[in-house]
């Protein structure tokens, strides 16, 4: 299949996108968490081309994108209160909300349930293409499954050429993880997913809120290293990821021995870390000041070990902000669970 690269932006390219996704096609897309992999969620076989051109599994239900608040209705068969308070205070943003599904809504968007996750997101390429479409847009991340999400329209040309009709390409993604997925379908307003829009934020304006124990899950698993991690192993690079968690200097410690011994071992050698404390690695990558910037580079630096060759990659977790639920969240899945702390 040819792939068409959408790289200007203007009404006459978001157009020929619209038509591309109401003739039944999927067309990858920016948004301010990651690039997203577009189809109408009212057309059955196109959103099934999703599933085909990521190797998703079809149990695996998607997002359905809107350009505005006003359209969650179209989506959703009712809208209870702290739903309308958490869009009033954060949409357009990067968070998505479940809540009980409206009829018309194809079921394999929905991978059979009676509830979908809504997404208004606040990219400005995202939203005009969307109002291009005209109908609300089931997207999954745009990369092949169980790879890291993609933040740059390379990483989707890299996963995507040849496998759907169109890229549109907008530039990096400004959060670079996926969006918060809040659960309204119960009375406790349920955190299923950390993301941009976080605990803290969700808290000022929902008197109680909850993090579902999934998300905390792989913290579990790793206190418990006989539970074999393979099972919780998404965003995962070619290479072996391991991360170092706990105190600065402690953490670099430890990194530097483990370089040492993956070396002797005839491994190449990746870093990810803070700064660069002399590891002696193959490649080092800064995770940045704090948890926002370790948020937007760590879909990129993952890919980016993969594509020099890196065999072992070693991530270093030493601050604690709003922001490392998100950044948790991910690693430790992309680790399989390899954890230390030290
Ligand atoms: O930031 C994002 O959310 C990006 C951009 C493209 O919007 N999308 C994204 O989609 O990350 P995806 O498919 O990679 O992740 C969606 C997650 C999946 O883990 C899925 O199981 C969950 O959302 N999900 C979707 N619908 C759900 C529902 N009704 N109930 C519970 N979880 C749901
Ligand atoms: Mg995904």
């Amino acid at each position: 299949m040819d792939t068409l690269i959408i790289k200007d932006i203007n009404n006459k390219t978001m157009q020929t996108a619209g038509e591309i996704i109401r003739g039944g096609g999927v067309v990858a897309f920016p948004t301010e968490t990651v690039y997203g992999l577009g189809a109408s969620a009212y057309d059955d076989a196109a959103v099934k081309k999703i599933y085909e051109a990521k190797g998703r599994p079809s149990d695996n239900p998607l997002i359905v994108h809107v350009a505005d608040v006003c359209d969650v209705e179209t989506v959703a068969r009712e809208i209870p209160w702290n739903a309308k308070k958490i869009l009033e205070s954060f949409a357009p943003g990067p968070f998505t909300i479940i809540l009980k599904k409206k009829d018309g809504i194809s079921d394999t968007v929905t991978a059979g349930l009676d509830t979908v996750g809504i997404r208004i997101p606040s990219h400005p390429v995202a939203r005009e293409f969307i109002r291009a479409c005209g109908v609300p847009i089931a997207a999954p991340s745009a990369n092949l499954s169980g790879k890291p999400s993609p933040t740059r329209a390379e990483h989707v040309i890299h996963d995507m050429l040849g496998r759907i009709d169109a890229i549109i390409c907008g530039g990096d993604a400004s959060v670079g993880v996926e969006s918060t997925i809040i659960d309204l379908t119960a009375d406790v307003p349920t955190i299923l997913r950390p993301g941009g829009i976080t605990l803290e934020d969700l808290k000022k304006v929902c008197t109680n809120v909850e993090v579902d124990r999934h998300v905390l899950e792989a913290v579990a698993a790793a206190e418990q290293p006989k539970c074999p991690g393979m099972k919780y192993k998404h965003y995962a690079p070619d290479a072996d990821v391991t991360v170092v968690e706990g105190e600065l200097s402690a953490c670099e410690k430890k990194i530097k021995e483990l370089v040492k011994r993956e070396k002797e071992g005839g491994k190449t050698v990746g870093v990810l870390a803070a700064a660069d404390a002399d590891f002696g690695a193959d490649l080092f990558i800064s995770s940045g000041k704090d948890n926002r910037e370790f948020a937007r580079v760590l879909f990129d630096a993952l890919r980016s070990f993969d594509k020099n060759g890196i065999q072992t990659v070693l991530v270093q977790l030493s601050s604690n902000d709003e922001y490392s639920l998100a950044v948790k969240n991910r690693l430790y899945k992309s680790a399989g669970n390899k954890i230390i702390f030290v």
